[in-house]
């Protein structure tokens, strides 16, 4: 069994859109995966549904974003950048040593349309602000739609991968693998205002042009899968 399947991943907010979608395709994938939320008994709902649609022996559990982070190797935040510093203040005692996802786009409602970033440089950057020295924090996922999360439908959206270290980015390009999108290396934490920013601008496509799940794709690279350099 690969090893990286005996890892527990976290997601904080995984009872909304975003993070039921990416839980229920890591869980797919074999990792177990503990879903986080301010109320358990919201997080254990979210988990039985996503265990009933899996059908198997896959392993989601829903307990509190504490709970979660705490019994975590890998801990996703997926919830919105209103929600984004308390959450992640939250639960910092719990993330030291471990390795932090950030999914998070921060859009200033209602001009969600408008690139709008914080004074760190981006939600990325204002988590490591937050979480310190101790934590890895990788940024993915910004730009992927969460609406063909739930289901085998092919993602038309590949991840761009930001991170403190190159380590962690690679660690983070296999969870995308699992989810079955590509993933790729786009460079230091600092690029992960471009990522984020991209999200405004598709948000402005499926408004201008009716659609709901507008994505980005790499061209002219090849061999992206984790680790293969
Ligand atoms: N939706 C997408 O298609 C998409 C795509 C790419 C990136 N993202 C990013 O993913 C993140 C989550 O997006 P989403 O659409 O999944 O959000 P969402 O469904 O609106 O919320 C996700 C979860 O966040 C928690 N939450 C909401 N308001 C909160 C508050 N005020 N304080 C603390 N927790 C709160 C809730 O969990 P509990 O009530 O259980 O605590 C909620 O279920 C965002 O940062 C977004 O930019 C989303």
């Amino acid at each position: 069994m690969n090893e990286s399947l005996l890892l527990t991943i976290a997601v904080l907010g995984g009872t909304g859109k975003e993070g039921k979608g990416l839980a229920y395709r890591w869980a797919k994938a074999g990792y177990r995966v503990l879903i986080g939320s301010r109320s358990s008994e919201k997080a254990v709902t979210t988990a039985s549904e996503i265990m009933e649609l899996l059908e198997g022996s896959s392993s989601v559990v829903g307990t509190t974003n504490i709970e979660a982070a705490q019994q975590a190797d890998i801990v996703v935040v997926t919830v919105p950048y209103s929600a984004h510093r308390n959450t992640l203040e939250s639960v910092k005692d719990a993330l030291k040593g471990k390795l932090l996802v950030d999914t998070t786009v921060p859009l200033v409602p209602p001009k969600v349309r408008k690139v709008q970033m914080p004074p760190a440089g981006s939600a990325a950057q204002e988590a490591k602000e937050i979480v310190g020295d101790d934590v890895e924090v990788v940024a993915a996922f910004q730009n992927v739609s969460h609406e063909h999360l739930l289901g085998e439908q092919e993602v038309e959206c590949d991840v761009l991968v930001t991170g403190t270290s190159k380590k962690a980015r690679v660690e983070v390009l296999t969870l995308v693998e699992a989810t079955g999108l590509r993933g790729w290396d786009a460079g230091p934490i600092e690029n992960s205002v471009v990522v984020e920013g991209l999200t405004s601008v598709l948000i402005n496509i499926n408004k201008e042009y009716g659609s709901t799940y507008a994505g980005i794709k790499i061209t002219g690279a090849s061999n992206p899968a984790a680790g293969s350099e």
